[in-house]
């Protein structure tokens, strides 16, 4: 199924690469940098012990309204509008006190759908239909109604989740494009999380962009590159732009 929001970084075009180096056997699967949940949710369900997590909090409030308060949320986003004023209230009142977290968020979601590729700053003038944006969420909370969600900084997440039957999915920010994230994400962070990952129990599959310092970083692992098309450079030129990305591996 698709996701139900956009997200940067999103991993739409390369799930398919990721999921068939899943290995064969696994009891519990972990998104460790969730964002808008990709490759979770490419299958109906990848293993009993599912587990997606991110550091945003509006985001992890989105995904925990749409699982446990979806007819609620619903009933929220029906009065709201796809209008330049109202994204210019909203990406205020995200952060007032005194509003519930079902109405955080609605104003995140119509914030995350209604701005220029998804980066919440900047109210994107597309028209879209929102009675079915708003639909879609049924479908999303069967899907997530089993999922564990946390909001935990990775090292926090990894240390109660990682098990030798464990697969953990990692999509960080990528190198040299963390100021695109609200969560700040610095090169010792990178480090922090090499580290981690070199005293795993479990397997491990991580995705970064094709940059010289992280295969210096994972030189110790598997790296597998793959082409694929940028979908910001293919829709305004009408051509196509390949680049390069690192599927890692233990
Ligand atoms: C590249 S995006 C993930 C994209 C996701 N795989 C998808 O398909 O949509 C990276 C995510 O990492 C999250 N993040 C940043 N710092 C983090 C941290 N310390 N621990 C966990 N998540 C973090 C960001 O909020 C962002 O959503």
């Amino acid at each position: 199924m698709n996701s139900f929001i956009g997200w940067i970084g999103g991993k739409r075009l390369l799930r398919k690469e990721i999921v068939k180096r899943f290995p064969d056997s696994f009891n519990r699967y972990i998104e460790v940098f969730g964002g808008e949940a990709w490759t979770l949710f490419s299958k109906d369900r990848h293993v009993e012990m599912e587990v997606y997590n991110d550091y945003n909090s509006d985001l992890v409030n989105l995904f925990r309204c749409v699982k446990h308060h979806c007819p609620e949320l619903q009933r929220e986003l029906s009065y709201m509008l796809n209008s330049r004023e109202l994204f210019d209230d909203f990406k205020g009142q995200c952060y007032i006190k005194g509003i519930t977290d079902i109405q955080r968020a609605a104003r995140f979601f119509m914030l995350i759908k209604t701005s220029y590729g998804a980066d919440i700053k900047s109210f994107g003038c597309v028209k879209r239909n929102t009675a079915v944006m708003i639909e879609y969420l049924q479908e999303i909370e069967k899907r997530l109604s089993k999922v564990v969600i946390e909001n935990r900084d990775f090292s926090d997440l990894i240390k109660v989740y990682d098990k030798p039957d464990a697969l953990l999915y990692l999509d960080p920010p990528y190198h040299g494009t963390e100021k695109y994230y609200q969560a700040q994400f610095k090169k010792e962070d990178h480090i922090r999380l090499n580290v981690e990952l070199k005293k795993l129990k479990g397997r491990f599959i991580l995705s970064y962009n094709d940059d010289e310092w992280i295969r210096e970083l994972y030189s110790d692992f598997r790296i597998e590159t793959v082409n694929r098309n940028s979908n910001l450079v293919s829709r305004y030129s009408n051509k196509s732009h390949k680049y390069a990305e690192l599927i890692i591996m233990n």
